[in-house]
């Protein structure tokens, strides 16, 4: 059921180690964004698949994990062992605000289809678009929107109600993460 797979699909920051998601995986959540909503119907997302090692290593290290936690995540040895970078190609159409609400829509649609298949992980904006470019050599038509890092999750998020607006996610004793959402009350005007 759709209300499952939302509340399942979490914001996973640490990953089982040589649990690889293969790449025919990542290629299936690409053909799922293929099939989004896409702003005049233009389609100027381009989809980057990261799966060697030191591509890996290096996205590990040019991505800034739930900087507001003190502690360093993901832990060593517990990085995604996949990455979908998203980019905008603009030779397509130039950037514009607009096109950003398409990269939303394509990366919560990919993250509900791999938290379906058994994979998940996390959404990343924090990370500098020259690392990126420089990294994966991409072009200069290709400017990258969104990162989302995946593997098989190994930690636990629980969903909480926010009490006075306090929405600042934080961790117990041990490790549980807790992610305080707004009530419905304040949602519905
Ligand atoms: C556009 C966007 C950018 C995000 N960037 C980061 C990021 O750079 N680093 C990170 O650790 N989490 C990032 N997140 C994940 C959010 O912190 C997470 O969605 C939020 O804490 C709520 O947790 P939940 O996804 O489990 O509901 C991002 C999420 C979105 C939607």
């Amino acid at each position: 059921m759709l209300n499952e797979l939302v509340k399942q699909s979490r914001s996973y920051r640490s990953f089982r180690a040589g649990a690889v998601i293969p790449r025919e995986v990542l290629i299936d959540l690409v053909k799922l964004a293929q099939s989004c909503p896409a702003a005049m119907n233009l389609q100027p997302l381009k989809y980057r698949l990261v799966t060697d090692e030191d591509e890996l290593d290096g996205m590990l290290k040019i991505t800034r994990w739930a900087t507001s936690l003190s502690q360093k995540l993901p832990p060593e040895g517990h990085g995604p062992t996949g990455y979908i970078v998203i980019c905008h190609d603009t030779t397509i159409t130039p950037l514009k605000p607009l096109f950003a609400i398409d990269v939303g829509i394509a990366a919560q649609t990919m993250m509900l289809g791999a938290c379906e298949r058994g994979f998940g992980g996390c959404i990343i904006g924090s990370a500098k678009e020259e690392d990126i470019t420089s990294l994966l050599g991409l072009p200069e038509h290709l400017t990258p929107m969104l990162i989302l890092g995946l593997g098989v999750p190994e930690e636990t998020v629980v969903l909480t109600e926010a009490k006075d607006g306090a929405v600042k996610y934080y961790r117990d004793e041990s490790n549980v993460h807790y992610v305080p959402k707004r009530p419905l009350e304040e949602l519905i005007l």
